[in-house]
């Protein structure tokens, strides 16, 4: 085992640091009066983003950018401070462990942020040791003060003995005891999250170990080039690459989106690939008879919308590049967005076309049963699926939250197959692979029907392989890239 407790008074002045940046980590200089502690701008961002999530329960992907802006950091800096914090907010369940080892008190919460940024630097970045160390020291008495620093020398002194992995193998249990615990502080995930992936993944050891290193990686920024609106071409001309899977995707492997013409015009947007997928897989099914009334019920922001909306507009006209499409639509649909939030209506308002867009709930319908040819039902979710986009995410979801909405998604899954005329066809989507939220809510609401039936997703998913066992299709970070996105597909029957 590890030495335990840094002492919370002096801080040891043993092994060989110096600090960064010409930081003695609270050392006095050879003159004897303290050094003026250097202020950086990219790790103060971050620790400001780490404390407003933890004491505003910010979100961080919202946050970080204004505060970019505000301080004016750009390039490498807006870089590095980006890395700083979302790194150290994905891995502070595997930092808090190593952290509690090496100190011989529980830090402050204002402390134990600054500990966290030093461990990532020491442990996940290449930032050598010395200016990990110097450079949070500093930060931390700039912004707490000296008795803390030192504490926090002593406690980065102490973590920087050793790498990330030998420290796992200290303060995780033995993978052969305890599984789900080993890879929830090697892979800094809640215990459930990891048990309730491992039972999606058919209890797949190595590939829930996968699963969750994925998640720690930082996602390609996807775009979607909306039909008759965008191109993939003209997203090449801006510096992306063709997607692997979606005939309407590009990867942007640098710069900011934004700058991005067709994006700012919401000809184009930021998307993930298997969004664009199950969106689209829903307009390759055949459907007999009239199919010109659409339904988005929980359209907000309206990612799924923007795609649905050009699609329903000027039809699916890549389809004859993504394989063997069974059915590709036409165009002339007229699609309803609904979401019960106003100010996310709104959004959907701003990002399409020719959607009529409404604040309603779904559970108490505003248009008649038997309405429409297609219903998109991107339900309310976990969010379990884009743990690697919203790097607090997986700290502030509890097992409970996953109760709660699965009473809602059962209530909305039975009135968008109400709202379906006879023939026409649903896709209940989840951007969660927590069976509670995909499979169970389907059985459970197909169980109590006769008058559904469910298609097998993966045919209309032509050319993707690893989406499971059937009839419904679960896309995964590790297996394709993408948010873990589950699709079911449902039939009305004539
Ligand atoms: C997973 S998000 C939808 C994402 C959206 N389809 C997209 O691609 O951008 C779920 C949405 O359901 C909305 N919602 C929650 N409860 C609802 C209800 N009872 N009726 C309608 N919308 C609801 C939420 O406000 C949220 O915007």
């Amino acid at each position: 085992m590890a030495e335990r407790g840094a002492s919370s008074g002096g801080g040891s002045r043993r092994g060989g640091f110096s600090g960064g940046r010409g930081s003695s980590g609270g050392r006095p200089s050879p003159g004897g009066r303290a050094r003026k502690p250097a202020r950086d701008e990219a790790r103060n961002a971050a620790y400001d983003l780490l404390r407003a999530v933890d004491e505003r329960d910010a979100y961080a992907n919202l946050l970080m950018p204004r505060l970019l802006r505000e301080r004016g950091l750009k390039g490498r800096d807006a870089a590095l401070a980006t890395e700083l914090a979302y790194g150290t907010l994905r891995g502070l369940g595997g930092y808090d462990a190593i952290i509690a080892m090496c100190g011989d008190r529980e830090p402050d919460p204002a402390v134990l942020d600054a500990l966290r940024l030093g461990a990532h630097q020491l442990l996940k970045m290449r930032v050598p040791p010395h200016a990990a160390v110097g450079t949070t020291v500093d930060l931390v008495r700039l912004r707490i003060g000296t008795g803390a620093s030192r504490f926090a020398n002593a406690v980065l002194r102490k973590i920087a003995s050793r790498t990330l992995d030998e420290w796992i193998a200290i303060v995780a249990p033995p993978a052969g005891s305890d599984l789900v615990g080993h890879l929830a502080i090697a892979h800094s995930h809640p215990r459930w999250i990891v048990s309730a992936f491992r039972d999606a993944l058919g209890r797949d050891a190595e590939e829930t170990a996968d699963l969750l290193a994925a998640d720690n990686a930082r996602p390609v920024v996807t775009l979607v080039a909306r039909p008759g609106r965008s191109s993939v071409e003209e997203l090449e001309e801006a510096g992306a690459e063709p997607g692997r899977y979606s005939p309407y995707a590009a990867y942007l492997p640098e710069g900011d989106p934004g700058q991005i013409l067709a994006v700012a015009e919401t000809r184009a947007a930021v998307q993930d690939e298997a969004s664009q997928l199950v969106a689209l897989a829903l307009t390759r099914v055949p459907v007999d008879g009239p199919d010109d009334r659409w339904l988005d019920m929980c359209a907000g922001p309206g990612g799924k919308a923007g795609l649905l909306d050009a699609i329903a507009t000027h039809g699916d006209l890549a389809a004859g590049k993504s394989g063997e499409a069974a059915f590709a639509f036409a165009g002339g649909a007229r699609m309803l967005a609904a979401d019960v939030q106003y100010h996310r209506a709104r959004l959907v308002w701003q990002t399409t076309r020719q959607a009529a867009v409404i604040t309603a709930d779904g559970t108490e319908p505003a248009w008649r049963p038997g309405s429409f040819d297609r219903v998109m039902l991107d339900a309310p979710c976990t969010g379990l699926g884009a743990l690697r986009r919203r790097p607090e995410a997986r700290w502030r979801r509890d097992p409970a939250s996953v109760a709660e909405l699965g009473a809602l998604q059962r209530h909305l899954l039975g009135t968008a197959l109400d709202s379906l005329r006879p023939g026409g066809v649903a896709a209940y989507v989840t951007c969660s692979p927590h069976l509670a939220e995909t499979q169970v809510v389907v059985a459970d609401v197909l169980r109590r029907r006769d008058d559904v039936e469910q298609l097998d997703a993966r045919a209309f998913l032509p050319g993707i392989d690893g989406l499971g066992e059937g009839p419904h299709a679960q896309f995964w970070p590790h297996r394709h890239g993408t948010d873990a996105m589950f699709l079911a597909l449902l039939r009305r029957r004539a």
